[in-house]
């Protein structure tokens, strides 16, 4: 259950979400900084001291004032698109502490991932062999020499991943990594080029991930492989690694569990580091959703109710459907992978019975479906959808014509910032101007 206050309203790390639908109108993604601040430092502070880098994956929820809050912290940024980059470094993230990762970057991205800073950004993570050699090409035209890290696929079975298909990476069939049979062309090719300088490894196995044990699968695969290049250095050859990156998919509970904690998978990756004998190398992680899923949620009206005669083919029973202003646009994970997000009445509501109403969107599809939720038999005014701070806004749509949801950003309980809301008309005017 999501905290109230006295009055027995609806509040998101202090503050009133009815105050803010009021204010702001909806549907409203409200975040609370003090909270993903707060999740941060929890999560740094379970590397005890230790080298390491918590690069805040931006895909997640790329808000200013969110980027710029971790930042603040201690974050740096895992980005996958020269927006993105480009988003971390105006929101005051070093460029010593932004990697960038992605299967297919295009020159002018990798460009500017070479041009920033003193000396580039702290790692181009590259996700084939074929990526060596246009890296190698773009750092020769700038003159620079590319600080790079090979991102493996530890081929972790679907199975063992256990998360939805769509958010599984490190699998054998996915697109992402290079394969554990190419490595040694991979090192080879890289030790060819003077302009790339091998400073690390990487993997990421998918996200959501509610145990550890996929996570370290491959984290070990990382592991082994930075200890043998060492080997190798400890010949004379061979790179000399700064890190090894063990990504993100930290998973979080959205209502049925998660049985481990973000700090948890720090924790057991650091104790295989150590175990590796590589404790003085730096670790890495690129959480995007456990940071700030909690700390966010979709705050929408409810447009009006309806009452169908027959639920799911069962005779007698009714299916009321309550339809909100916030639709598959505003936060498609329940279309697009089966997610379920909590929903609670923001308006106080009377203990009373609770009877399962079936929340909708207003887009026209069958799958803007938030899924069937307790709430009482008088239908709330509003509603807030939970632990929508990540993958929200960021993957919202204009489709329908909807106009994007408004941002609101709280500090200790108070408004801090907040979006113009968007107007149908801009949109209704791009189109009808072509
Ligand atoms: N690093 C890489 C290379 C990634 O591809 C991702 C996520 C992350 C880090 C961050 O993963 P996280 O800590 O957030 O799990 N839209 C989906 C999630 C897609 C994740 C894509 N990659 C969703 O709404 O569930």
């Amino acid at each position: 259950m999501a905290p109230r206050d006295d009055a027995g309203r609806l509040t998101l790390g202090g503050a009133d979400l009815e105050a803010i639908a009021r204010a702001v109108g909806t549907p409203a993604y409200v975040y609370d900084l003090s909270g993903i601040e707060a999740e941060a430092r929890a999560l740094i502070a379970a590397f005890a001291g230790a080298p390491h880098l918590v690069a805040y994956a931006v895909k997640a929820n790329s808000a200013g004032p969110v980027v710029r809050a971790l930042a603040a912290v201690g974050c740096g940024a895992d980005v996958v698109s020269g927006a993105e980059l480009a988003l971390a470094l105006a929101c005051g993230v070093s460029p010593e502490k932004i990697l960038f990762s992605g299967i297919a970057k295009t020159d002018r991205e990798l460009d500017a991932a070479v041009a920033a800073g003193e000396r580039g950004i702290a790692a181009v993570q590259i996700e084939s062999v074929e990526e060596i050699l246009r890296v190698a090409a773009r750092a020769r035209a700038a003159g620079r020499r590319a600080r790079v890290s090979l991102r493996l696929n530890p081929a972790v079975s679907l199975e063992t991943l256990a998360t939805h298909a769509h958010i599984a990476t490190g699998h054998d069939e996915a697109k992402f990594g290079i394969e554990v049979v190419d490595l040694p062309v991979a090192f080879d090719l890289v030790a060819q080029h003077p302009e790339l300088a091998l400073v690390g490894l990487s993997t990421h196995v998918g996200s959501q991930l509610t145990t550890t044990a996929p996570y370290l699968d491959a984290a070990r695969l990382a592991m082994q492989t930075a200890a043998r290049l060492r080997e190798g250095r400890s010949q004379g050859t061979g790179p000399e690694l700064a890190f090894v990156d063990t990504g993100g998919g930290f998973g979080v509970d959205y209502g049925d569990g998660c049985s481990a904690a973000p700090a948890d998978f720090v924790r057991e990756t650091r104790a295989l580091q150590a175990a590796s004998g590589l404790g003085d190398l730096a670790l890495h992680v690129e959480p995007g959703r456990s940071l700030v899923a909690k700390h966010g949620v979709l705050v929408a009206s409810v447009i009006q109710h309806k009452v169908s005669p027959a639920a799911a083919g069962v005779r007698g029973a009714r299916q009321r459907w309550l339809m909100i202003d916030a639709g598959m646009n505003d936060l498609i994970r329940p279309a697009l992978y089966q997610a379920r997000h909590r929903v609670e009445a923001v308006d106080a509501v009377a203990g009373g019975e609770r009877i399962p109403w079936r929340v909708v969107g207003p887009v026209c599809e069958s799958s803007d479906d938030f899924g069937a939720h307790a709430l009482p038999v008088a239908p709330p005014a509003r509603v807030a959808l939970l632990d929508a701070g990540a993958y929200g806004y960021t993957m919202a749509s204009r489709y329908n014509g909807r106009a994007l949801p408004v941002e609101v950003f709280v500090r200790d309980g108070r408004v801090v910032a907040s979006t113009e809301r968007d107007v149908e008309g801009v949109w209704v005017d791009d189109r009808a101007q072509l």
